[in-house]
């Protein structure tokens, strides 16, 4: 990369993220390019935000028409399209519900945790349910609901109230619940803590506990929303109805936003004074929301993304019995989870070299969050690299 860019990285920007030594400068669907003209094929695009890939062309129209016309203005005044985005995404839910607009997703988590406490104060129940190897968020809420201790590492005293249980137990979190407790807060489907699926019937008996005991029932659907396993919203597949559900990443086809989904007697909680945010629901985000959710709809992109899925399943299935590192095979959709044996950053590093771009999650998982626009022949291309960068540290393991 270009030295003046790595000089300035080092001397003025904190350093708390590990960064690949390329500088990223144009991108488009699943390719990208560095500032040396290297092209890469993205399997991870955005870090799950990138649904419909690089620079989508109807998301970078929206985004040009609404610049010019308004950018930001305060949540004391009503804009068309934040009414028009709530309506499409409310209408698309399986539960009544409305919208509250932020601008990432431990923002939109921090909102859920602090109306499920709104919503349960006149019954003293104040605690959360979370679950292990959950990822919520780094601002304090969420941090606190994250069930993983390396996240809270030095940053105690958490915010009190919260019980963690293992992903999948139901009779666990039967335990856990008592007359304080006001909400469950689960992903459908983990992502960071490495694409876990939910084993038959957790989701349904989750909600059977939130109804017999009033609690509220909270789908994280930050990474899982917004069509990327197939269905508008994960908890669809079960047909479970959440009483709230948090969005961010993808929302925006890459623009920063978050948002929540209230029942509206929860949502009612939410009155003037309890809980704002500047930027939420700009008219810029939510023109992007907008275009991101017509061009799922215009391209047929829930079809596609479970057609992609069913390839990545067939092709690493098939792969397994040559390949003695993959453990085993997780896939809803767009959303892809390669279990290894063995740790995986250097499987990153030697794709990354080959021009594939992938993510490691839980030190063992390979993430793969492609678009889902991506082509027939992206999808095998990169499989192909992939496949040999296992096969070679196969050899050499
Ligand atoms: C399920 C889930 N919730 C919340 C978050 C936090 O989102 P953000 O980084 O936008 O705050 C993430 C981020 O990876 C996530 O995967």
């Amino acid at each position: 990369m270009n030295p003046a860019t790595a000089e300035r990285y080092k001397k003025y920007v904190i350093g708390n993220y590990n960064r690949y030594p390329v500088c990223l400068v144009r991108g488009e669907g699943s390719r990208v390019w560095d500032d040396q003209g290297r092209c890469y094929l993205d399997f991870f695009p955005g870090w799950g935000c990138g649904l419909l890939g690089h620079c989508p062309p109807r998301v970078v129209a929206a985004v040009q028409e609404q610049v010019a016309k308004l950018i930001h203005v305060p949540n004391t005044w009503h804009t068309e399209p934040q009414g028009l985005l709530a309506e499409e995404l409310c209408t698309r839910a399986s539960f009544p519900a409305q919208a509250f607009f932020c601008n990432s997703g431990t923002e939109a988590n921090e909102a859920a945790i602090k109306l499920a406490r709104l919503y349960g104060k006149p019954q003293g129940r104040y605690k959360i349910i979370t679950m292990h190897n959950s990822f919520h968020g780094r601002t304090f809420a969420s941090l606190s609901a994250t069930a993983q201790p390396k996240y809270h590492a030095g940053c105690e005293p958490l915010l009190p109230g919260f019980l963690y249980v293992p992903f999948g137990d139901l009779d666990e979190v039967a335990k856990r619940i008592d007359n304080e407790t006001a909400a469950i807060l689960v992903e459908p489907i983990q992502g960071e803590g490495g694409i876990n699926l939910p084993p038959p019937g957790y989701l349904e008996g989750l909600r059977e506990l939130c109804d017999k005991h009033k609690l509220l029932l909270i789908f994280d659907e930050v990474q899982t929303g917004m069509g990327r396993t197939g269905t508008w919203y994960a908890h669809q597949h079960w047909k479970i109805p959440p009483d709230i559900v948090t969005l961010a990443k993808a929302l925006a086809g890459g623009v920063a936003m978050g948002g929540l989904l209230a029942r509206p007697e929860v949502a009612e909680k939410l009155r003037p004074g309890t809980h704002a945010a500047t930027f939420g629901g700009n008219p810029l985000s939510c023109a992007a929301a907008l275009a991101t959710i017509h061009t799922i709809e215009q391209e047929n992109l829930l079809q596609r993304a479970v057609a992609i899925g069913e390839r990545f399943r067939q092709r690493f299935e098939a792969f397994q019995s040559r390949c003695p590192l993959l453990q085993e095979v997780r896939v809803r959709g767009c959303m892809i989870g390669l279990q290894l044996s063995v740790d995986g950053a250097a499987v990153v590093r030697h794709c990354m070299e080959r021009g594939l771009l992938i993510n490691v999650t839980h030190q063992t998982v390979l993430r793969l969050l492609p678009a889902l626009n991506l082509s027939d022949a992206e999808l095998e291309e990169g499989c192909g690299l992939l496949e040999e960068v296992l096969l070679s540290l196969d050899l050499r393991a």
